[in-house]
């Protein structure tokens, strides 16, 4: 089955509006390259302000609040990001398992809340790197998949992105055959839990992709697209994985 690829950005905690004009060059690309999707999340403060600047260009959050509304300092819902303009949202980043001890299941329940406000989503799974020496990296990734895709997700509002936590922000990458496995166990995985409609599924790469590894890491099979950190966030290293998707 063909799949469009989707190349997103993740800002992280990263930008502000004087940053924004980075934007401008990714919309401009995506606008040239109409086979790829491309999506950018930004920090719950920019989301108005780039949905505004750049309309044509999928704006995100990088998270949600699995609840729509009450007393839950500082937190923000999906409904109130779906407001500010974002389209989807991350769930289950490994940065926020990590900092904010998030576990499969709230990424699931932000998963069903985002889905149930209309957003998008964008699921992360991956290994740590202890998990992966132990040999433990396709139970582990098969085991987030399990407790944390939402009910009945669909490809019209579902992707998958396997990031090796190792493999974020530290130029490392797991080699070809290695990303492969891993795309490939998380599609059957996928398969027992949805059906056939797991095919049509897009499951992105993320960790450590740049303009000079993507048409390389984008070639591998099953790989549908990539989730990108600090190379999204400037249009001039953002670009060129998008045409290398393209
Ligand atoms: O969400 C993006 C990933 O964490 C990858 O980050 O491209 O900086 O390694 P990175």
């Amino acid at each position: 089955m063909t799949r469009r690829k989707l190349v997103a950005g993740n800002w992280k905690m990263n930008g502000t509006r004087a940053d924004l004009g980075e934007l401008d060059g990714i919309a401009a690309s995506a606008l040239a390259h109409p086979n790829v999707d491309v999506a950018v999340a930004v920090p719950f403060t920019l989301i108005a302000a780039a949905a505004e600047r750049v309309p044509t260009l999928a704006i995100g959050a990088e998270d949600v609040h699995e609840k729509p509304s009450g007393a839950h300092t500082g937190c923000v819902s999906a409904g109130m990001v779906r407001e500010a303009g974002a389209r989807f949202t991350l769930s289950g980043h490994s940065e926020r398992r990590a900092d904010q001890h998030e576990t499969s299941h709230d990424a699931w329940a932000k998963a069903m809340a985002a889905h149930g406000e209309g957003l998008s989503v964008i699921l992360c799974c991956g290994e740590t790197e202890a998990e992966r020496d132990a040999g433990r990296a396709e139970r582990v990734v098969q085991a987030q998949i399990e407790k944390s895709v939402p009910d009945n997700a669909h490809a019209d509002w579902f992707t998958l992105a396997y990031e090796p936590r190792w493999a974020i922000g530290t130029g490392k990458t797991p080699t070809e055959e290695d990303i492969a496995s891993i795309h490939a166990i998380a599609r059957a995985k996928l398969r027992t839990m949805i059906g056939d409609a797991a095919n049509a599924i897009r499951i992105l790469y993320g960790g450590s992709v740049t303009g000079d590894n993507a048409a390389r890491l984008l070639s591998v099979d099953n790989v549908d697209g990539a989730l990108v950190g600090g190379a999204s966030l400037t249009a001039a290293k953002f670009v060129p994985i998008i045409e290398a998707a393209a």
